[in-house]
């Protein structure tokens, strides 16, 4: 263990120079320059930005984002959308229990701190959907409070400027010691942001960039060539998988058979096409048989093609079923949404891809 007061005033002057020519550009984002000026970043665009890059790169969230703030511009706009809406626009992004919190907060500061985030860790966390590490954020970068932001990146960075060989996840208190003791209270918001910025850009996971980087002298695991190798991970489980059916139906007129998900239980919430319970299997290439009573009494095709999809825990393969139903069919279960209002890219992932399967198994029939 290396002396942390030796390098902190050192680390965090290097980083902040640094990252004063280097921040990288963000729709969220007031960089260095700008906020010497005295520009302030937007608490609801911090919050917002932080709570889609939980688990999601900044380019998969960046038109994401601005989707959002083009449709609601202030928090209660956000808080007088309709829960649909916010969930159709949040399609794709995944780990849709974000955007149920989301919703709940914006509600929850809108109706009862007038529209205005708090400024504390200890407020914020208060709020629905809003952890430590979107807690500090918040506080360090909208607020410039001296708080300890702790993402994947800063524990990449940490565990190898002070060569920390404990494996993840129980490295992770360790680390954040660590990173608590080298956070400057001035520029806080910055001094967050370069580190994350360092560990995206420099310090990256397979091959980390030490020629180029600010604080490369201070490295104790680039000293002993090490960096590459760190952190080190505990092995991982592999993830289970999980099986069933779903079912696509059309009218002539264009009509989609979809349901609203239950709030509770995964993609909670969202717009989706029917499927079977999901049920999990020891086998991951267990073939998919037994297909239940369909939603609909119909001429359901077998495509006898899957989905595959991969969420946090698990694996999950769908058979895909087809029906051209009559006019007047009347579904079980879930309702025909008009073509007009029927939007692919308002469902999550896995149904899109279920949708792009019998949009292709389609052009080949026809
Ligand atoms: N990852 C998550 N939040 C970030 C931010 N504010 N800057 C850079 N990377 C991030």
């Amino acid at each position: 263990m290396r002396d942390e007061i030796e390098i902190t005033d050192d680390l965090s002057s290097d980083l902040l120079a640094w990252y004063d020519d280097h921040a990288r550009e963000m729709p969220w984002r007031v960089g260095p320059d700008a906020r010497k000026s005295g520009q302030r970043p937007n608490p609801y665009h911090v919050w917002l930005s932080e709570v889609m890059l939980q688990q999601t790169t900044v380019a998969a969230v960046r038109d994401y984002f601005i989707k959002f703030i083009h449709l609601w511009p202030r928090i209660e706009d956000l808080a007088a959308a309709e829960d649909a809406d916010v969930m159709a626009a949040w399609a794709g992004l995944g780990y849709y229990a974000r955007a149920r919190n989301l919703l709940k907060c914006a509600r929850v500061v809108t109706d009862q701190h007038a529209g205005i985030f708090p400024t504390t860790e200890e407020a914020l966390l208060t709020l629905p959907g809003i952890g430590p590490y979107t807690a500090a954020a918040i506080a360090a970068i909208a607020f410039d409070r001296r708080a300890v932001v702790m993402d994947g990146n800063v524990e990449r960075v940490m565990a190898r400027l002070f060569a920390v060989e404990t494996p993840l996840p129980h490295a992770k208190p360790e680390l954040k010691s660590h990173a608590a003791a080298l956070t400057p209270a001035p520029r806080a918001g910055d001094y967050a942001q370069a580190v994350m910025d360092l560990g995206a850009t420099i310090c990256t996971s397979r091959s980390p960039a030490c020629g180029i980087c600010p604080i490369m002298a201070l490295c104790a695991a680039r000293k002993v060539g090490i960096a590459a190798e760190l952190p080190r991970k505990d092995p991982k489980q592999p993830k289970p998988t999980r099986i069933g059916h779903i079912y696509l139906a059309f009218q002539p007129n264009g009509a989609v058979l979809v349901e609203q998900r239950p709030e509770a239980g995964l993609l909670g919430g969202m717009l989706g096409f029917i499927t079977s319970p999901w049920v999990a299997v020891d086998d991951p290439a267990t073939p998919i048989t037994k297909a239940p009573a369909p939603p609909l009494k119909g001429d359901w095709r077998d495509t006898c093609q899957e989905v595959r999809h991969t969420f946090t825990h698990f694996h999950l393969r769908l058979r895909v079923h087809l029906c051209y139903a009559s006019e007047n069919a009347t579904p079980q279960q879930g309702y025909f949404l008009p073509r007009a209002r029927f939007r692919v890219a308002d469902m999550p992932t896995v149904m899109r891809k279920a949708f792009d399967l019998c949009r292709i198994d389609k052009e080949l029939a026809s």
